[in-house]
């Protein structure tokens, strides 16, 4: 009697065609058809982000990971657009190394989106567009597909990374949405890095927007109005990432300053889960960017997700959600961008502004791919 050990993966699940665990198993010769049609079943599904692989004689798993990043939707003039892809391909190679380096896929995306936070080139973390009484007031969060834990926190002031303090919230409370003071507390409880609140360049850009917003009308009209007076100060440049780990697990993160000369105390889509962040190992992940109340309105980044879910190609789900937009609030100040990866490693990115500023890193690339443009949904 033959009989050896072997580690196989098993469980399909039926859905998602993904692997969710390993067995230990002993075969003997009589089972050895068994055996071979099991392994032909798992080679055959490339799109994992594992893979078996024959190394130094024995069996190992090859780490396909996935990231997919973005520093927001808006209209990126050239002046700016150079420093901007380059963070974003700086920052999937910062959430993809991570993920190589044996972290998971919520290290990745924190570690992703706290790059663009430091980075100053986006609406997030030390770029952060000001409130109409020139204060920040940045958010954030995070989510975990393979727990359904999230965390979230808004309006800081001077919390360097607000997507590492949503990451505590998340992991260290009971809690998945913080705001203001009690934040702030948390964020000094936790011993986080500060920044300084406003910086000239903060005040500088903010200037350049009222002097365009009064060059208009005079006055603070409603927001259509004003996205259509002044499409120059409409710049949503929120950062986020989702990706797939080496586990299987998938993971988004959001962080943003808001939109500029926002009310004070005004949250939008990015703090708010299901909005501008969602993650569900069942289905997928997805990072929105654009106008917070339209995300909110329409349960954004969970439709992409269900999507998703219901068996459309990440990309397929993000221009569905674009459209789905269009279809149900067709109004001036209706753009979104969308990033998104599912539980086979798939990517999609669509947007309905002029620019959408992503990057991705996957196992078959060399370097991470950066484009101001994914699919444009008209
Ligand atoms: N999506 C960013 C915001 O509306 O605040």
């Amino acid at each position: 009697m033959v009989s050896a050990g072997l580690w196989l993966f098993s469980q399909l699940n039926a859905r998602s065609r993904r692997l969710t665990s390993f067995h230990y198993v002993k075969w003997e010769t009589a089972d050895l058809s068994v055996l071979i049609t099991y392994n032909a079943l798992c080679l055959n599904v490339d799109s994992f982000p594992f893979s078996i692989q024959k190394g130094r004689g024995k069996m190992r798993k090859a780490c396909k990971p996935v990231i997919a990043v973005h520093g927001g939707a808006g209209t990126w003039d050239p002046e700016r657009s150079q420093a901007a892809l380059k963070s974003v391909k700086e920052a999937a190679e910062t959430g993809f190394k991570t993920m190589r380096g044996g972290g998971s896929a919520v290290d990745a995306v924190v570690e992703a989106v706290a790059f663009m936070e430091d980075s100053g080139n986006f609406n997030a973390g030390a770029g952060s567009a000001l409130n109409i009484e020139k204060r920040v007031e940045m958010e954030a969060s995070v989510m975990d597909g393979a727990t359904l834990q999230a965390g979230a926190a808004a309006l800081l002031s001077d919390v360097r990374n607000p997507v590492r303090l949503a990451r505590l919230v998340m992991e260290k409370t009971d809690h998945v949405f913080v705001v203001g003071k009690g934040a702030d507390d948390l964020a000094r409880m936790f011993g986080l890095e500060r920044r300084q609140s406003v910086t000239a360049a903060q005040l500088e850009r903010y200037q350049a927007q009222l002097k365009s917003l009064l060059a208009g009308s005079g006055y603070l009209p409603r927001l259509a109005d004003l996205i259509k007076a002044h499409p120059e100060v409409f710049q949503l440049e929120t950062v986020g990432a989702v990706a797939l780990d080496c586990a299987g697990n998938v993971a988004a993160a959001t962080s943003t300053g808001g939109f500029p000369l926002k009310l004070a105390g005004r949250i939008g889509d990015s703090p708010s889960i299901g909005c501008g962040t969602y993650a569900d190992n069942r289905s997928g992940a997805c990072s929105a960017s654009g106008v917070g109340e339209i995300a909110i309105r329409l349960v954004l980044a969970k439709t992409v997700c269900d999507y998703m879910g219901n068996g459309r190609a990440p990309q397929e789900a993000a221009e569905d959600a674009i459209a789905l937009i269009k279809e149900r609030i067709p109004n001036s100040y209706n753009v979104m961008g969308l990033i998104a990866v599912d539980v086979n490693g798939r990517i999609g990115a669509a947007h309905s502004t002029s620019n959408l500023c992503w990057a991705y890193m996957t196992a078959a690339l060399e370097e991470p791919v950066a484009s101001l443009k994914a699919k444009l949904v008209k």
